[in-house]
């Protein structure tokens, strides 16, 4: 007899069923009867599986990664052989009945009969109960969270620990996420917020095994099989991506700490006076009272009338963002509201550790930060050194701590950054407004909302690499620029920076600025800052099919090409949004450049290169290599000097046809409230494809959605590729020759390119003959 749901109802089922009977949820025992497996979908392609010991359950997490999906109803099938052979959802699993059948181990298969994991078994040592699985041997797995120094992880051992110093490869960072994608075609995910630790094949070749700090795992694979689709998964069972303010999209600058408010306006204004596109200014710790512990109190010795700053900063169309952490100084006004029962029993610089896990300290924070900074005007906050160290010690909280909640530090470490941005969101969408916050720390489940985190870490390599890797679980990551050793790496630095989810240079030590390295390397800035600011539609675009399908807007090649094994090992280049390739230049002015399969065209020069090889690439120090992927469409903005410098302009979209048709979605809202959440948004579908005798069709579909009326006056549709002068129709009307030299249609035989330029408002079709 075994314990088994039916339709929420425990009840016993005898093993020996006589006619196989669907279920929502099966168990069995291992490890000698002493340990109990759950298995229960969470979605058709999410399987969930539960192993504790005999005579206990998991208890409830007072912080919850997981959301709820729409109950699964019928599920499995239980057949009467042993190993049962059922069939679940996505998955097709075999799992012993008997001791005598438990040798062959679970195995996890997809519908089609592929194993995807497996046989497998679980132990309890030492109080910590762990799993092992046989993986195939040319498998390689990816994921981890922002991990610094590798990217395929196979043979090698992590333990997901947030940590402010990655500077070795075991698994340490500032963001962990405890999810991995696997070539093999499934995705994995431990559901816990202690420290996970996980083998891929070092110990025990061809065996992935994993465990974590608790006598029970919860675990659930993923029936991907392609990586999108994992994301698609794991996103929906952690949560996607909330929209960023669109202003968080253009250029940061955050001002050296000790600059005062004199300063500090001077400094904002010479961007303005030197044209060089700015969004966001950041304030460091000195614009308080008291920074290690926090008071959360404008010093008045730097900033003698916050509000008149703040209100010229915005008169300016900068928005302003103020460092912090979470450490509240005794000189708080809060400190006496937290003390005691929202805070723990351990300090951190003198300042209390507040529990963000219990609804009356956010209340706490928001009363003060709304009357100190929203109030003023302020839109943002950078949540510093809320991830601790192992190496520097003595500025967090230990694995001891105690806070009200019940939770332990050792529970709470993983955790902390994670909660503490997720409670400054609810803080701003309280207001129904978005924001962009940068945060040192987050975990699985925290890509669910627009932070950002940042290192003090300064490895150029590490930092592409990390801008790789943060896509496979979804993690947002700035590769901030500081001084630099040279000039050369100022500038490469920052050309990398402009394909980054937040493009940052934090100033908070040196004061370094865009313009004091000379005309040539400002000319250089303005280059590519001017192009970020062109490249907002496309971006926001991106994160706006992130936030629909969990797909990273910056990731590594392998998450596009998994079957392509030479992209396992490439960490020096990755992909900006569906159809941008990104090659940063670490030394020299060349470098050599992968294209996976598929057409592409420079950047730069509009070089025509065919995928699935190498090549060497020129790069002078003005030249980011940047690669346009065949069947793409990239939207372009004029360049403005803050967002919103233009309320309405004319969309340029650019298109390279390949004989597969692509689509493209362009995305536009308010950019700033939470209206796009209750539908208030515009989507416009952009088809194209290229016939096999060489004919092109675009075709623009009528734009979806409500309540917006779109910036774009006009979308001009830039068909590149069209190498002669041709016949074309628009909207069913034939655009002679002599028509193509206007406004509207427009024939560049040097560019090879045709643009057409249509209504935003309404559906087009345009036809082009070779
Ligand atoms: C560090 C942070 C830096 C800067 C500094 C100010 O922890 O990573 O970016 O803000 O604090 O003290």
């Amino acid at each position: 007899m075994r314990k088994t749901i039916i339709a929420g109802a425990m009840v016993l089922v005898a093993l020996k069923a006589t006619a196989a009977m669907a279920q929502t949820e099966i168990s069995t025992l291992t490890a000698n009867g002493s340990i109990k497996l759950t298995f229960r979908l969470a979605a058709p392609d999410i399987l969930n599986i539960r192993a504790v010991p005999v005579g206990h359950s998991i208890p409830e997490s007072p912080v919850k990664i997981i959301r709820d999906l729409p109950a699964v109803t019928t599920s499995f099938k239980v057949s009467k052989t042993d190993p049962e052979v059922t069939d679940c959802g996505r998955f097709n699993l075999t799992i012993p009945k008997s001791s005598t059948a438990e040798t062959a181990g679970i195995i996890i298969r997809n519908r089609e009969g592929k194993t995807l994991l497996g046989p497998g078994d679980f132990q309890l040592t030492s109080g910590k109960l762990s799993a092992s699985f046989r993986i195939t041997e040319t498998e390689q797995l990816f994921g981890g969270g922002l991990q610094f120094h590798s990217l395929a992880q196979r043979g090698t051992t992590k333990t997901l620990k947030v940590n402010a110093d990655p500077r070795d490869d075991l698994g340490n960072s500032h963001a962990v996420t405890p999810f991995f994608l696997s070539t093999a075609g499934y995705g994995i995910f431990v559901n816990t917020t202690t420290y996970s630790h996980f083998d891929f094949g070092k110990g025990t070749a061809n065996a992935l095994s994993f465990h974590t700090e608790e006598p029970w795992l919860d675990m659930y694979i993923f029936a991907g099989p392609s990586f999108h689709d994992m994301l698609e998964q794991y996103t929906r069972l952690t949560g996607r991506m909330e929209m960023p303010p669109r202003w968080g999209l253009g250029f940061w600058y955050r001002m050296k700490s000790d600059w005062k408010a004199d300063k500090a306006t001077d400094v904002a204004t010479r961007f303005r006076d030197h044209g060089i596109a700015c969004d966001v200014l950041g304030l460091e710790p000195a614009w308080q009272t008291h920074a290690y512990s926090c008071s959360y109190i404008w010093n008045k010795a730097q900033f003698p009338d916050p509000a008149g700053y703040v209100k010229a900063m915005q008169d300016q169309h900068f928005h302003l963002n103020l460092w912090e952490h979470a450490y509240v100084h005794p000189t708080s006004p809060i400190h006496e509201q937290l003390k005691g029962k929202l805070a723990a029993d351990h300090e951190v610089w003198g300042g209390l550790v507040p529990d963000f896990t219990i609804a009356e300290t956010t209340k706490v924070f928001a009363a003060l930060h709304q009357k100190e900074h929203l109030d003023l005007g302020v839109d943002g906050y950078k949540l510093d050194e809320c991830d601790g160290s192992d190496f520097t010690g003595g500025w967090f909280f230990s694995d001891d701590t105690k806070f009200p909640s019940g939770m332990t530090g050792a529970q709470m470490h993983n955790v902390f950054g994670y909660l503490y941005q997720k409670r400054f969101h609810e803080i701003f969408n309280a207001k129904d407004k978005r924001s962009y916050l940068l945060c040192r720390a987050n975990y699985a489940g925290g890509q669910a909302n627009s932070t950002v985190v940042y290192s003090d870490w300064y490895d150029f390599k590490d930092y592409v690499r990390a801008a790789c890797n943060s896509g496979f679980s979804g993690m947002l990551w700035c590769p901030e620029v500081r001084q630099t050793e040279s000039t050369e790496e100022f500038v490469r630095r920052f050309q990398t920076l402009f394909f980054s989810p937040l493009a940052m240079i934090n100033a908070w030590a040196d004061g370094v600025t865009p313009w004091e390295k000379g005309e040539q390397v400002e000319a250089i800035f303005r280059k590519y800052d001017d192009l970020r600011s062109r490249l907002t539609p496309y971006l926001y675009s991106a994160f706006r099919h992130m936030n629909r399908t969990g797909l990273p807007v910056v990731r590594a090649l392998v998450m596009d090409y998994p079957n392509d094994t030479v992209t396992y090992t490439i960490d020096d280049e990755f992909l900006y949004g569906e159809g941008l390739l990104v090659a940063p230049v670490f030394s020299g002015t060349s470098r050599s450049v992968y294209l996976p399969e598929g057409g592409w065209t420079d950047w730069w020069t509009g070089k025509r290169y065919s995928g699935g090889a190498r090549y060497m690439v020129d790069a002078a120090l003005d030249t980011l290599p940047l690669f346009i992927r065949d069947g793409s469409a990239i939207a372009m903005q004029p360049a403005m000097k803050y967002s919103g410098e233009l309320k309405s302009y004319p969309l340029e979209v650019h298109l390279n046809p390949t004989k597969v048709e692509s689509k493209t979605t362009l995305y536009d809202d308010d950019g700033m409230t939470l209206a796009y959440q209750k539908g208030h948004w515009l989507e416009t579908d952009v088809t194209s494809i290229k016939g096999h005798a060489g004919e092109i069709k675009v075709q623009v579909a009528a734009p979806r959605g409500k309540g917006i009326v779109p910036s774009w006056t006009e979308l001009t549709l830039c068909i590149h590729g069209v190498n002669k002068q041709p016949t074309l129709t628009l909207d069913g009307k034939n655009i002679g020759a002599s028509d193509q030299s206007g406004s509207l249609v427009h024939y560049d035989q040097s560019a090879q390119t045709l643009r057409v330029s249509v209504s935003p408002m309404h559906s087009h079709l345009v036809i082009i003959q070779p």
